[in-house]
């Protein structure tokens, strides 16, 4: 495995294993096979309905808990000061754990500026070891970074994968401090992604297949990077990136792929805005329809 090491002087490992639309039922045995194959950085989300499964195999695996490195997500409904901080606990409830290593903000929406704080209120009490946001782009992580903030978030984790290379995004980071993670590393296969002829032709020549010179390439630009999967060879396929070096030359083969444009859709695109708000009030009128249900 190779680190990071965050602008607080935190150790985060480089590659960890993500469990968004992972199922309920699915989670806990995902979980299992990758900390067996050796992955120590798991990342869930409020929003993922997961993180009670994610919980249960932290605390089954057999692995000191120190050392796993545990992020979550703060969902939009939940920012607002109180708000986060309590929900911020309920996570840590549900993941059976008395601290967590990273704790973002999952999008750059409503109060998160209120959410913020209560983050870094969390992190100076030692309930969290380092802070972050997510989907901040340069235009929010520059105010962020600027304004009414104690603590410059450690990380932001944002889509990142050779046909949106977000290098423009990466050095506004780097000039903050701000460790970059990158999220959809395969676009989830999106665009053809894994029979992508560039990338096909350059794993060829080292022996690895796509999936394995996309992370490596992301490695080697010093991005920490979130692989996905229910498949425990393709786990052990992801994992298996730390004995090879992309060239320069091939590494700038890889980098002209990018095209500056999301695989899935712009932040900044008001009708996405408008469809993060409906999806928040559905889940609301949901929740409160189930609480209703429950009553009776
Ligand atoms: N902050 C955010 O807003 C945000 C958004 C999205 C994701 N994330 C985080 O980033 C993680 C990764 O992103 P993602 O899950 O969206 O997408 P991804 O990692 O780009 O792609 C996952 C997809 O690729 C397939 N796959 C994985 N390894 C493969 C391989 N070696 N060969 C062929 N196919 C392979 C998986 O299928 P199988 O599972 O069937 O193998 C799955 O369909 C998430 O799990 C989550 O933790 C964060």
């Amino acid at each position: 495995m190779e680190y990071v090491i965050l602008n607080n002087g935190v150790k985060m490992p480089k590659l960890g294993f993500g469990v968004y639309q992972i199922s309920k039922d699915e989670c806990k045995q995902a979980v299992l096979d990758a900390i067996k194959i050796g992955y120590r950085s798991i990342d869930t989300a409020q929003s993922y309905f997961n993180e009670e499964e994610v919980g249960e195999a932290i605390s089954e695996c057999g692995v000191p808990r120190e050392e796993l490195f545990i992020t979550t997500k703060v969902w939009i409904d939940n920012y607002g000061y109180e708000k986060c901080k309590k929900s911020v606990m309920e996570s840590m409830r549900k993941l059976k754990v008395d601290y967590l290593d990273l704790i973002l903000l999952h999008q750059p929406f409503a109060d998160y500026y209120g959410a913020y704080r209560a983050l870094e209120e969390l992190y100076k009490q030692g309930k969290v070891r380092s802070i972050g946001v997510s989907n901040f782009y340069p235009d929010r992580l520059s105010d962020i970074c600027l304004f009414e903030r104690e603590i410059i978030p450690q990380v932001n984790q944002v889509e990142t994968n050779p046909l949106n290379a977000q290098v423009k995004a990466k050095e506004n980071m780097e000039k903050y401090g701000v460790q970059i993670e990158a999220w959809a590393p395969f676009g989830e296969g999106r665009n053809n992604m894994f029979s992508n002829p560039v990338l096909k032709e350059i794993g060829d020549k080292y022996n690895k297949s796509v999936a394995q010179v996309i992370l490596r390439w992301l490695m080697q630009r010093n991005i920490v990077a979130l692989a996905k999967s229910v498949h425990k060879e393709r786990m052990e396929e992801n994992f298996n990136i730390f004995d090879f070096t992309i060239s320069d030359e091939d590494m700038n083969k890889i980098n002209s792929l990018d095209t500056s444009s999301s695989l899935f859709f712009s932040h900044a695109d008001p009708s996405i805005v408008e469809w993060f708000d409906k999806m928040i009030g559905e889940r609301r009128h949901n929740q409160d329809s189930s609480k209703e249900k429950k009553k009776w």
